[in-house]
């Protein structure tokens, strides 16, 4: 695919460049033509004067050789007027605009190979992430959301919910909990009795107690000996998990928020709710909210 959408490209380039040879060839045509005739004239001119061929053929009082060289000049005009007018004239702005058309090109060019390299490393980054979907363990994200599916503003949640916490550390406990480095560093410290995994793109960033790796398919693997692995968040970490995921734990809390960092839409034709159950706010709930879980069909 890459190959032929760069071979379309050169075809085009080749025309551009066969284009401009042929411009120099027509060019350089009219300069012989121009040659020969001023030749030809000169040598019919002499030859009238050695051979005095006026008197013996001559077409109204005036030499053949007139005439010929009449005829000649105006097949040179023709052959000019069909170079520099019919043909589109060639001279520096032609070139230019050549050049700018074979620089567009070229940049066209880089941007697709870049588009289908970037292309490329998405697809191989999601195979692997679907290999690692082939593993026995069964790949959990926990969250809470809003109805508009906001999570968190300024790297923070934004409610209290006493029963939510609770909830996340008992299903939590013992686990490895995979994580975004955004949400790593929303929390005053590693979270004790679990697995601590931070995913980063920076290559030395460090953790204090946490395993830090450079992709989910790498926080997979860390996490291969949990039958439960848990992603924890934050917004960019479920978007990447939940095309792998096996299960949602979602706490939906009833109400709209603003916000910056959000959980992915719950396609219902891939998950199918298996439980929930409602509680109140009271004192230590500032909404309402339903904890919700979802298994994959
Ligand atoms: N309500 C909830 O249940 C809940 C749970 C967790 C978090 N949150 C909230 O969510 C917010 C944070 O979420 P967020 O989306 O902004 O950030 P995040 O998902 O926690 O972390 C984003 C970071 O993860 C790394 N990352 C993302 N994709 C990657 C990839 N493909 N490969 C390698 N590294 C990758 C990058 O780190 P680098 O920049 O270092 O490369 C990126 O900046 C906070 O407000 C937090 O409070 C809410």
């Amino acid at each position: 695919m890459l190959f032929k959408s760069n071979s379309n490209i050169d075809e085009e380039q080749i025309k551009l460049v066969e284009n401009a040879q042929k411009r120099v060839k027509q060019r350089k045509r009219l300069f012989y033509h121009f040659s020969i005739m001023l030749f030809g004239i000169i040598t019919l001119l002499i030859l009238n004067i050695l051979f005095g061929i006026k008197k013996e053929i001559s077409f109204y009082n005036y030499p053949w050789s007139y005439w010929a060289s009449i005829f000649w000049v105006l097949i040179l005009l023709a052959h000019t007027y069909n170079v520099y007018i019919t043909n589109r004239f060639m001279g520096k702005d032609w070139e230019k605009e050549q050049i700018k058309k074979l620089v567009l090109k070229q940049e066209l060019k880089i941007s697709k190979i870049k588009t289908e390299l970037e292309k490329e490393a998405r697809v191989k980054a999601e195979s692997e992430l679907f290999n690692q979907k082939n593993s026995k363990n069964l790949i959990t994200l926990i969250a809470a959301a809003s109805e508009n599916n906001v999570i968190g503003k300024d790297n923070k949640l934004i409610w209290y919910l006493s029963d939510d916490l609770k909830h996340f550390k008992e299903f939590t406990k013992g686990h490895a909990v995979i994580m975004g480095r955004k949400t790593f560093e929303s929390m005053p410290k590693a979270l004790p009795n679990r697995t601590n995994i931070v995913i980063t793109r920076k290559v030395d960033y460090l953790a204090n107690d946490a395993i830090v790796v450079n992709s989910l398919s790498q926080a997979l693997e860390k996490a291969a000996e949990d039958k439960q692995p848990f992603i924890i968040g934050g917004g960019e970490i479920y978007s990447l998990a939940i095309k792998i995921a096996d299960r949602i734990e979602l706490t939906r809390v009833h109400t709209e928020l603003e916000g910056d960092a959000y959980f992915p839409d719950i396609d219902h034709n891939i998950w199918e709710e298996v439980s929930r159950e409602k509680r109140l706010k009271d004192e230590k709930h500032d909404y309402d909210f339903t904890f919700i879980r979802y298994n994959k069909k």
